[in-house]
């Protein structure tokens, strides 16, 4: 099939695209967090699409995409008050959340769960998508299952071109990792996967917020998981990851002692200069850390190359956006950190 690249500014392109939805197809979709791959989240046949052209494990469940916040009360039931709070502050925004499922919803986008995951996204031209197209879209990340997430429409034509019906083309995603996903259908709030709204924001409307294991650890493949995705490799490369913790000193310290040929160094911007020896690639500044997330998985896919044996990674620390980024980063490397304060 010929996939079609269309313009977000272009005339006639969300009537197009939500044509193609409402046909049962697949469109890759802009959102601020990263492009998702989308179809109609209440036609199985479109869901499970979907599934096949990611390679995606059938038991990972989909984001339903909404265009305003009324419209989880088509989707949910014994919805919280603490959601229509959250809501009213972060949508249209980078939170998803988690709440009971009505019957509408088909099995195969909850991957058998009886919760569904909901998020209402900040970009123009993806909400009235979804208005046009009258139904909610379930849209995961864009990438093929495993690689790194897709930020712009061309990791998307990369990964896809030629195997879905169009890709809306809106630019570079402005926060660059994936939204925050909150489970609240639990007593106690969960935090199931940082993102761009920040634990600190969410403990500020709910007072209240449990870390998911998941979010800080190495999941067993056959574990149960409250996210069934966290428990899958992610967002990785061919090549080993390694991320050297510790000061800018110590780390290069390291880093320069154990650097071989064929590896690679993934940096702040601001070490560019210090890693000058040892193919060093930057992917934003650590002074500024919504460049790091906006950067990240541009420069994953990068690195992505035959060839690269190792990467040895610099990772920002602190609470806000950069939980998020060692998050990713975390999962990239298999949790494999190196503390260069004590190697040193
Ligand atoms: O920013 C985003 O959320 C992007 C854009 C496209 O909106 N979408 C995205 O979708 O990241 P995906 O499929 O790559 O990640 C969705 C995550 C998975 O880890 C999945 O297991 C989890 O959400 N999830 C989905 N439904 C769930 C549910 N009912 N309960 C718990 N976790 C759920
Ligand atoms: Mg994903």
């Amino acid at each position: 099939m010929e996939t079609l690249f269309l313009s977000a500014n272009a005339p006639g392109t969300a009537e197009t695209a939500a044509q193609i939805i409402q046909n049962g197809g697949l469109v890759a979709i802009p959102t601020e967090t990263v492009y998702g791959l989308g179809a109609n989240g209440l036609n199985e046949a479109a869901v499970a699409n979907i599934f096949i052209a990611k390679g995606r494990p059938q038991d990972n469940p989909l984001i339903l995409h909404i265009a305003d916040a009324s419209d989880i009360q088509n989707l949910c039931h014994s919805i919280p008050e603490s959601a229509w709070r959250l809501a009213e502050k972060f949508w249209p925004g980078p939170l998803t959340m988690v709440l009971p499922a009505k019957d509408i919803v088909p099995k195969r986008t909850t991957g058998g769960l009886s919760t569904v995951a909901v998020r209402c996204p900040d970009n123009a031209i993806t909400r009235q998508i979804i208005r046009l197209a009258g139904v909610p879209l379930a849209a995961p990340s864009a990438n093929i299952s495993g690689k790194p997430s897709t930020t712009t429409a061309e990791h998307v034509l990369h990964d896809h071109n030629g195997r879905i019906q169009a890709i809306v083309d809106d630019g570079a995603c402005r926060v660059g990792v994936e939204s925050t996903i909150v489970d609240l259908t639990e007593e106690r709030p969960r935090l199931l996967r940082p993102g761009g709204i920040t634990p600190e924001q969410l403990l500020e409307v709910l007072g209240d917020l449990v870390v998911d294991k998941a979010v800080t650890a190495q999941v067993n493949h056959d574990a149960v998981v409250k996210a069934p995705g966290m428990k899958y490799k992610h967002y990785a490369p061919d090549c080993q990851i390694i991320i050297v913790s510790g000061s800018r000193d110590a780390a290069s310290g390291y880093i320069h002692a154990h650097f071989e040929e064929g590896d690679r160094v993934l940096c702040f911007e601001e070490e560019l200069q210090l890693y000058a020896d040892c193919a060093p690639l930057a992917y934003g500044r650590e002074e500024k850390v919504e460049t790091l997330s906006a950067g990240l998985f541009a420069a994953l896919r990068q690195l992505d190359e035959s060839g690269i044996r190792r990467v040895y990674a610099r990772c920002p620390v602190g609470g806000g956006v950069a939980y998020a980024v060692q998050n990713r980063l975390n999962k990239a490397a298999g949790f494999h950190i190196v503390d260069a304060e004590a190697e040193n």
